[in-house]
């Protein structure tokens, strides 16, 4: 009797245990930070000047902080660059970088500062998590020392890393992640050897980290989520927006919808770099977002989120390859959206229904507007090919979109405001890749929250009349597995496009 009736308390007390150690939401920060930028220098700063750039940096972040906690929120994310900024090589961004112990050493920073040499940045950081009782997610550089054993190890003694670091509730360094897939000019950075697929649980579900570029590529951004099965994604970024598809909010609440997680973007906060757009997605829909160009103020958003968020499940393929495609008449032309050539077509009515297609891929278009106007033109427009500049990326693309003036040759360039409303849209392609993000993006860089949805085999479509102009409608699709065909003769049209690149950018630079 005893023996049953003490079990019996044990059982309850373990359904005790579990049902207050797990949550079903949280409420999750993220902080647009308007970093203070270091001088350009060419010679290294003093380590006292470094740490008192970052301390001016982190005293706008402890405010964020703050203020999230005092609001209730359990975890909170800062930018990739948000403690230093950028505006470095390799030897001058050494002042700023601290050795970062792997987590499983067990530390408290803010308990044991002097544990792991002098890093005055990871106590603050420890500090702030455990004064306020949050997760903390930042972004601050490591080193770590090698020598002649290493034959990769550089020429001057170590490694350096752009580095993510988390901190939970009690202060300790629960996550480092180096970042894999570093962006063209991190020249101050080294790549890791591997890939690292870096998760941390909490009672508020399985987390993973990664940076701003790695979300473009497979390791370890698709990794976390299909073999590690994380429910939120953490990523810090410093993002500059380009459109038509990769606009900062436009691409990460996507990602959220087709990865199926919930994504917690931060951004830097410097319009002069196209810098803004940070937000909180869940999978079915943007919570809450940021982009302003217009004042130089950072910004902290919050939003409850399901711990536990729903996967659904696509084929991407399944509508698209079940229909015939729609015949109009009228003529294909080319045009190029961020340096790839689309096949485009006229939208020239005020509904219908549209095929457009590149090599293996068919995107279907049914679409309904408000009025045709003469003054607008919009295109469906299909590209599968390789992406080269900036970058290496094999791409499946099926979009709608608004042509930046009403000459043809200018469909695909960056627009930002429309005038043309629609009732109603549905777009499909014959996809070769499970990894399409679907992005809709409003006038004026507006998120359409809870007004389209994706069915389970592959439409994107509107379930309500847009509530602004449209920009685009897009399916943006990776095949990850195609980005090795990289040849001869793309390699040279990537060369010429980058020395192309490189002299725009330095006529932009003399001209501003
Ligand atoms: C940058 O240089 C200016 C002018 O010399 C100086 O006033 C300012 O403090 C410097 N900023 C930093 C972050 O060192
Ligand atoms: C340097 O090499 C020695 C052996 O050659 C090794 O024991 C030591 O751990 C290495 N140091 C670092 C920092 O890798
Ligand atoms: C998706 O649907 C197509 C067409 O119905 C089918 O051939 C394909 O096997 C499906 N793919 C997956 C991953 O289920
Ligand atoms: C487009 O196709 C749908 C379904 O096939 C059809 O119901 C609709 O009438 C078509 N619309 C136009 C304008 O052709
Ligand atoms: C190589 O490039 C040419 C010209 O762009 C293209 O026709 C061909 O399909 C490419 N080959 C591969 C394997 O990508």
């Amino acid at each position: 009797m005893i023996t049953s009736q003490l079990l019996a308390y044990v059982a309850v007390s373990v359904l005790c245990v579990f049902r207050v150690s797990s949550r079903d939401t949280f409420i999750a920060a993220v902080y647009e930070h308007a970093v203070i930028l270091p001088n350009a220098t060419l010679i290294p700063v003093s380590h006292e000047a470094a740490l008192a750039l970052m301390n001016q940096n982190l005293d706008l972040l402890e405010t964020a902080v703050t203020l999230a906690a005092n609001q209730g929120a359990d975890i909170i994310v800062t930018p990739e660059d948000g403690i230093y900024g950028w505006n470095f090589n390799r030897e001058t961004i050494y002042p700023y970088l601290e050795d970062i112990p792997d987590p499983e050493v067990n530390w408290i920073p803010c308990i044991n500062p002097r544990r792991f040499g002098y890093t005055p940045v990871q106590e603050r950081l420890s500090c702030l998590a455990k004064d306020n009782s949050i997760y903390l997610v930042a972004n601050i550089g490591d080193k770590k020392p090698c020598n002649a054993s290493d034959s990769q190890c550089p020429p001057d003694g170590h490694y350096q890393y752009n580095t993510d670091v988390v901190f939970d509730s009690q202060g300790k360094l629960v996550a480092r992640y180096h970042k894999h897939n570093l962006f063209m000019s991190e020249n101050q950075f080294n790549v890791p050897k591997k890939p690292e697929v870096v998760t941390f649980d909490t009672v508020f579900g399985r987390f993973g980290i990664f940076t701003c570029f790695d979300i473009l590529f497979y390791d370890p951004a698709v990794t976390l989520v299909k073999d590690f099965h994380v429910d939120t994604i953490v990523f810090p970024t410093a993002w500059m927006n380009v459109l038509p598809h990769l606009s900062a909010i436009q691409f990460h609440s996507a990602w959220a919808m087709g990865m199926g997680v919930n994504f917690l973007a931060s951004n830097i906060h410097h319009p002069s770099n196209r810098m803004t757009g940070s937000g909180i997605y869940a999978p079915d829909s943007p919570q809450v977002f940021h982009y302003d160009m217009k004042t130089k103020q950072g910004n902290l958003l919050l939003s409850e989120l399901d711990s536990y968020p729903h996967r659904p499940v696509v084929n991407w393929t399944s509508y698209a390859s079940s229909i015939k495609g729609f015949s109009t008449g009228n003529q294909e032309f080319k045009g190029t959206a961020f340096f790839d050539e689309f096949t485009f077509l006229e939208l020239t009515r005020v509904t219908g229904n549209y095929t457009v297609c590149q090599k293996k891929l068919c995107c279907h278009l049914s679409y309904k507007m408000s009025e045709k106007r003469t003054d607008e033109v919009y295109a469906l427009g299909a590209f599968d090919g390789l992406h080269i500049v900036e970058g290496t990326y094999y791409l499946q693309i099926c979009t709608l979109l608004k042509c930046k003036t009403a000459d043809l040759n200018s469909c695909g360039g960056a627009v930002e405001t429309a005038s043309t409303w629609f009732e109603m849209f549905s777009l499909s392609g014959t996809f070769e890749t499970q990894y399409v993000f679907p992005e809709v993006l409003l006038s004026e860089n507006q998120l359409a929250p809870g007004q389209f949805q994706v069915s389970s085999d592959g439409r994107l479509f509107s379930v309500k009349p847009p509530s602004g102009p449209l920009l685009t409608v897009t399916l943006f699709g990776r095949v990850y597995e195609k980005d090795q065909t990289l040849n001869a003769s793309s390699d040279l049209r990537a060369q010429t496009l980058g020395i192309m690149l490189l002299v725009i950018i330095s006529i932009v630079c003399s001209l501003s």
